[in-house]
């Protein structure tokens, strides 16, 4: 199985950033903490980042013929973009929304997410883990849908 991991804005300052919220652990500890459950799941895994609209679609949109399937963090762009949301539609990969903390808890502009609908699940306020519970997710989903591709091919 081969996953993109996409992070929006500023998910590159956690560790720095409003702690109270994201806690103390860094963006690279991230990476590592993920990169170290794929190892040891034989899973492929690319981690994209960026601060940058059109990058985060560019990079979705690269995935075409090539992954398997894409856990993103939108970051703010979640409350905000319509292009991200079209992106993910016209890749139409098996996809799972992350949110570090829990949106629905926080301010009411951060309750709406554009790109839920392109996702079939969203996993939110479980911090690092969330990126985790995603990725077991998506590995249920795709064997569960090859094993469909299976039977109707027999
Ligand atoms: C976030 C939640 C967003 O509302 C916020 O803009 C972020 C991070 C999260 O992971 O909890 O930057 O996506």
């Amino acid at each position: 199985m081969k996953l993109l991991i996409v992070n929006g804005p500023n998910i590159n300052m956690l560790g720095k950033r409003e702690k109270e919220v994201y806690g103390n652990r860094t963006y690279k500890n991230l990476n590592k903490y993920i990169h170290e459950y794929c190892k040891n799941k034989n899973i492929e895994v690319k981690i994209f980042q960026s601060n940058h609209e059109g990058e985060i679609i560019d990079e979705i949109q690269s995935t075409y013929g090539v992954f398997d399937g894409i856990i993103i963090n939108p970051a703010a762009y979640t409350h905000t973009s319509i292009a991200i949301l079209d992106t993910l539609k016209a890749v139409s990969l098996p996809t799972v929304e992350v949110h570090l903390s829990d949106i629905n808890k926080r301010e009411y502009f951060r309750k709406h997410s554009y790109i839920s609908q392109a996702c079939f699940n969203t996993i939110q306020g479980h911090g690092f883990d969330g990126y985790i519970m995603a990725i077991e997710c998506l590995e249920e989903y795709i064997q569960r849908a090859n094993s469909c591709k299976n039977i109707i091919l027999e």
